[in-house]
């Protein structure tokens, strides 16, 4: 099968980044990116290509590069359902917050609003892709709606999941590790894994795209951020143990990291993982497995959750109790707000959780993030639902530079590690602050010995 176009639904932090590069690489495929929302359609389409909804290094150019030419930004979910060879469903699959499953299971509602809107309009043989990150076995419910047609199209169901990571993303989609395409062992499911492959094989080597049978292929993009998230969590489990011991954790990963068998990457200990992804996938997981009375594992993998969250109240309650254990009235500037540097991504962030405790004992907040601006601050916090949006409002503030965030502050927190926040004039920012002045570095980035010379009172992470 000759791909010509390609339709994706999901305009987000993957389906628009993936598919530009997928643009970019095959100018001989026509590709249109199609959304419910139409505001963010409307960004992707901004003719300044800076304004596009999505900040990733590098992004922005290809977009510009390939926008107009052979990628579209559209509304009309429809058409370009109708007139495509491969339909990528890139929605979004969040965690319930209702009815069975509630706060474990993945949200499968837009999932199969997409299934059933491809089934009402399709009316050639199409190949439908998962992207979305699904739970193992959600290609069957997809595969059931599209068969019951009754209008003779045929679907192939592929799942061919995203690796990428926010901040990197594009690096990963030019360069990635491997592509996995997961599809039926019959003959038109070949044909079909066969037709994705061609695609990708415009720019990434055959041997990095790998082939399975569906099931492997979904399940295994569950074990990959498992597996990435339980790795943060063991980090920072034996950063609460450094902090004891005298041990220092940045010292700890650099010695375990070179045992090859271990490696040095996802070694960073931290305020704790955020993300629109990690804790949802997880969740996703434990639910599957309890769904199949495998407690064990279920419990084995909800631990990496556990420590997590113990991550970031305990990084709240060392503000409070080294701020002679009140915060009330004080005021604490925020740098980053952001789950992690070079994205304005803040889904799960820690600095939300971190901020609501610290409201909590009625302190002041002072944020200053590159990309998230005070109304996106402020809409994070009020999902929480911990106050009322006024209350929200009198507690946390935000400001265009870090100097002004930290001018009168009695403690800086590191939230995001932002490369610019290592190039400030540390001298200038603790002269302006109230005395003893700290800083609680949640990201371990900043040189303790540099800023305790300043005056300084430093807590890092697993550092003491
Ligand atoms: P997102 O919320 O940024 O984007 C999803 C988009 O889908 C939204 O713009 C929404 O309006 C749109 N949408 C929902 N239902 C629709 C419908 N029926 N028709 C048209 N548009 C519809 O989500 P995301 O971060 O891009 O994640 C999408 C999926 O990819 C999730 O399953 C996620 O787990 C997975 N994933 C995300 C990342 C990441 O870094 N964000 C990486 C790998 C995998
Ligand atoms: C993660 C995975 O890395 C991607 O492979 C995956 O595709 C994606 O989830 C997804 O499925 O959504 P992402 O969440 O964008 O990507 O970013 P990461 O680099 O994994 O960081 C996640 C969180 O962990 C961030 O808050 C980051 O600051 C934190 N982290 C990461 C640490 O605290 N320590 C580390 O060593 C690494």
């Amino acid at each position: 099968m000759n791909i010509k176009k390609i339709c994706c639904i999901g305009a987000g932090y993957v389906g628009g980044p993936t598919m530009t590069v997928i643009a970019q690489k095959c100018p001989h495929i026509e590709v249109t990116v199609v959304d419910l929302n139409a505001e963010r359609i409307l960004a992707w389409n901004d003719e300044n290509v800076e304004n596009i909804p999505i900040y990733e290094p590098g992004l922005s150019s290809i977009v510009a590069e390939a926008r107009g030419r052979n990628l579209f930004f559209s509304t009309d979910v429809e058409k370009a359902i109708d007139e495509a060879d491969i339909i990528f469903i890139s929605v979004n699959t969040p965690t319930k917050t209702y009815g069975k499953g509630k706060n474990m299971a993945a949200d499968l509602k837009y999932i199969e609003l997409c299934a059933r809107q491809i089934a009402k309009v399709a009316k050639s043989d199409k190949i439908v892709v998962e992207k979305s990150t699904l739970p193992v076995r959600t290609a069957e419910a997809i595969k059931s709606i599209l068969d019951h047609t009754g209008n003779g199209v045929q679907f192939q169901i592929l799942s061919n999941p995203e690796f990428l990571a926010e901040g990197t993303a594009v690096e990963d989609l030019l360069h990635p590790d491997r592509i996995l395409i997961g599809g039926d062992r019959t003959p038109e499911g070949q044909e079909a894994i066969a037709a994705l492959v061609a695609v990708y094989a415009n720019w990434v080597d055959r041997d990095k795209i790998l082939t399975t049978n569906v099931w492997s292929s979904e399940l295994s993009k569950l074990t990959a951020n498992a597996f990435l998230a339980q790795r943060i969590s063991s980090i920072n489990a034996m950063s609460e143990l450094c902090e004891k011991t005298g041990a220092d954790v940045n010292e700890v990963a650099r010695a375990i990291g070179m045992d090859s068998r271990i490696g040095n990457k996802f070694l960073k200990a931290s305020v704790g993982f955020g993300g629109s992804c990690f804790q949802k996938d997880i969740l996703n997981l434990v639910y599957i497995a309890k769904s199949y009375g495998l407690h064990e594992v279920a419990d084995y993998w909800e631990q990496v959750i556990i420590m997590n969250d113990h991550q970031k109240r305990r990084f709240s309650n060392k503000i409070v109790q080294t701020l002679y254990n009140t915060v009330a009235d004080k005021k604490i500037a925020f740098l980053g707000w952001a789950f992690k540097k070079d994205t304005n991504d803040t889904r799960e962030s820690a600095a939300i959780y971190v901020a609501d405790a610290l409201i909590n004992e009625q302190a002041k907040i002072a944020v200053f993030d590159p990309k998230v601006s005070e109304s996106k601050v402020l809409s994070d916090l009020n999902y929480l639902q911990s106050r009322s949006s006024d209350e929200n409002k009198d507690a946390i503030s935000s400001l265009d530079s870090a100097y002004s965030a930290c001018k009168n502050a009695h403690a800086v927190a590191v939230l995001t590690e932002w490369d610019e926040f290592k190039e400030y004039d540390w001298t200038k920012i603790y002269e302006s602050m109230q005395k003893p002045a700290f800083i609680f570095d949640g990201r371990n980035i900043l040189d303790k010995q540099i800023l305790e010379k300043i005056g300084f009172v430093y807590c890092g992470i697993g550092v003491l």
